[in-house]
Order: structure tokens, then sequence, then C-alpha cells
């Protein structure tokens, strides 16, 4: 079986497809590097043993795309590719829609043409927005996000649901995201954002390799357990092995939605402490402001998942650590060294 991955040299794509190539499927990657580095892929091949076939390219180049399906001949798609910092999409919001929204329009009509109907989409758990109810579940009321990053994946998993009620011979699965950390056990592959990092473990990983000062924490008053916000960390091995578990547990076409997260809630303390043990020393942090568009707790309903495509997180807070600190000093430049 032979899988596109849009995306492919990005963090969650290169770590899906160790995976995929490890259970023996053939991969195919498009990337245009523009959030991302080949060398993510030189460093699949060191842990797999296989080459990555690449095109160079931007999904929202269809002729490209075209040349792909022609060339290749693909059962599944796994699609990575968008741009994904919430703070850069509020001040560039055409780039953004453009590229995920553009980018998603013109990877479903190439796949159409070439009557490849089954895609598992990378999608999120910000499409619940400010959640009701915890922990969510996939029946959840979707929308009020804050960004259009957000937004951006609500209306692609709009469109794709969509897609299928026009046509039924389409397969879409929606993955929903909690929220990804950690790295590969080698430290070969991981998360290298550019510039300082938005998101918490990333800027906790700089800190404690003293490349930044301190942690700060944004908001000390939420209403939990110790006032600063709660998320589901899942580790991103856990996440790429469950896009392995969507394409050979679901054989018949529909819309399917699952939430991907561990079920358990940390909070902004919790994760510094237990990198503290990672790393081995003490992290300095400070309580600041509340970073605006945050929500105080997200977690996530991980029972479907389980139920339907055997599939659960089995690396806890300590393993997302470890792995993310390996990561770090391998790499403490990440893909630039
Ligand atoms: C963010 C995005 C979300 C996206 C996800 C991808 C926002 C508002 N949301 O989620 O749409 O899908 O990343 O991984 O950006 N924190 C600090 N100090 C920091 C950084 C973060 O205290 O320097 C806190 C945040 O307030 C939050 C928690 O750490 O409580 C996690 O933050 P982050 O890693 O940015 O993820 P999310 O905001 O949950």
């Amino acid at each position: 079986m032979k899988i596109l991955v849009t995306g492919g040299a990005g963090y969650i794509g290169s770590h899906t497809l160790v995976e995929l190539i490890e259970k023996g499927y053939e991969t195919v990657v498009i990337d245009n590097f523009y959030n991302s580095s080949a060398k993510s892929l030189e460093r699949v091949k060191e842990i797999t043993g296989k080459d990555v076939k690449l095109y160079e390219g931007d999904i929202r180049d269809k002729a490209l795309l075209g040349r792909i399906f022609t060339e290749n001949k693909i059962d599944w798609v796994i699609h990575f590719a968008g741009l994904k910092a919430v703070g850069e999409s509020c001040a560039k919001p055409i780039l953004y829609y453009d590229n995920n929204i553009g980018g998603t329009l013109a990877l479903v009509e190439v796949m159409a043409e070439h009557g490849c109907k089954k895609i598992v989409f990378s999608s999120s758990a910000t499409v619940y927005g400010d959640p009701e109810v915890l922990p969510l579940t996939e029946e959840c009321r979707t929308g009020g996000t804050t960004n259009p990053y957000g937004t951006s994946k609500l209306y692609q998993e709009k469109i794709l649901s969509d897609m299928y009620a026009a046509d039924k011979e389409w397969t879409v699965v929606l993955l929903r995201y909690f929220n990804p950390v950690g790295a590969h056990e080698s430290g070969l592959i991981g998360e290298d954002p550019q510039g300082i990092p938005n998101n918490l473990t990333p800027y906790i990983s700089k800190v404690a390799i003293g490349e930044l000062k301190e942690v700060g924490v944004f908001g000390n008053d939420y209403p939990t357990h110790d006032g600063t916000g709660v998320r589901d960390y899942i580790h991103v091995v856990d996440l790429a092995k469950g896009h392995v578990a969507a394409i050979e547990k679901i054989a018949k076409s529909g819309v399917y939605v699952y939430n991907l997260g561990t079920g358990i809630g940390y909070s902004v303390l919790d994760v510094i402490h237990a990198f503290e043990k990672a790393c081995g020393h003490k992290l300095a942090y400070s309580i600041k402001p509340r970073r605006p568009g945050d929500i105080a707790a997200c977690y996530a309903d991980a029972g479907k998942a389980k139920r339907e495509l055997g599939w659960e997180a089995k690396l806890g807070i300590d393993e997302m650590c470890s792995s993310l600190w390996r990561w770090q000093t391998m790499n403490p430049r990440g893909y630039k060294d």
C-alpha cells in the first residue's frame, strides 16, 4: 500500500513516516520546506534504513500534484501540510486561509481526478473552541475558534465532510490532535520551531538548555488544580501511531472523527516539574498575565479511538519530557546542526 504524506518533513509528518515505513508501507512525500527541513527526511532514513520518495513543492501546485498521482499509485493520503502558528495566523489571515484551505482544496480536487478518495486529515482540538464540558468527546460542539489557524482547521473539516455528503465514495478521517509533544526515542527527529517557540514544551526545553532565561507561565488564576492552564499533552510517537491505526482499521467510506489525546490533563506547572526531572535541574519560571485567546483547560475523552481503532496513547509525561530533552541536547540548534 502506498501513502502520500503531505508535509511529511514536518514535526508530526516525519514521526508518522517512521511508523508507516516500519510497518512496511510505501511512502511518498510532498513538502515545500516552508516550515520544515529536508534534513528530517535524511533522519527518517537513518532511523528506518529506507529512502523516502520526495517531491519538493507546494500542495497548491495542482500540476505537481497531478504528476505525483500519475507517477505513483496512491492508496491513501495523510494530509499534514499547512501553517500552524496561531499568532502569525492573526497577523496574516489570508496567508493562512490560502495555504491551509487553498492547499486542501487543490489536494482533494487532484485526488478525485485520480480516483484516490481516502484522506486522513490533521485536525486539532482547537475546533472545539472553549469547551463547554470536559473531557471533550467527538460529539461536543465545534466552533468558536479564536484565530484564523483554528478557523482554517474547522473549515477544512467542514469541506472534507461536505465532500463525502456529495460523493459517498470518499473516506474522510478527521484526527483531532490535543497537544503533541516529545520526540522520537532516537533523538534524531523532533520539533524544530523557527525563532522563539510559542508552544510550552519547546519553550521549556530552550530554557533547560540555557538558550532562554525563564519560562513565562501565562496566568495562575484559572479554575484548575494549581491555577495554571491544563492541557492534554500527547507523545508525538503515539500520535503518529494513531494515523497508522486509522488507515489499517477504516475499511468503509464515510466521515470518521477521532480525538487523539491521552485523556489526562496536566497544568503548566506540572509540565515544568516533569521536565525538571527529565533534564536533572531546576527551571526558572515566573507568572505572567494570561495569554489572550487561551482557555483554562482542555483534555480529551479518547475512548472512541480506543474502541474503534484499537489505538490508545501509551507514553506518559516522563517519556514526553525525556525524549524532548534527548532531541534538544542532541540537536541544540534543531536541524541546523
Ligand atoms: C496551541 C494553539 C492551538 C494549537 C496547538 C498546537 C494557542 C492559543 N493555541 O495550543 O490552536 O492547536 O498549540 O500544538 O496558541 N504556556 C505558558 N507559557 C508559554 C507557552 C504556553 O504558560 O511560554 C501555557 C499556555 O497558556 C497553555 C499551555 O501552556 O495553558 C499550552 O500552551 P501551548 O503549548 O501554546 O498550546 P495551546 O495553547 O494549548
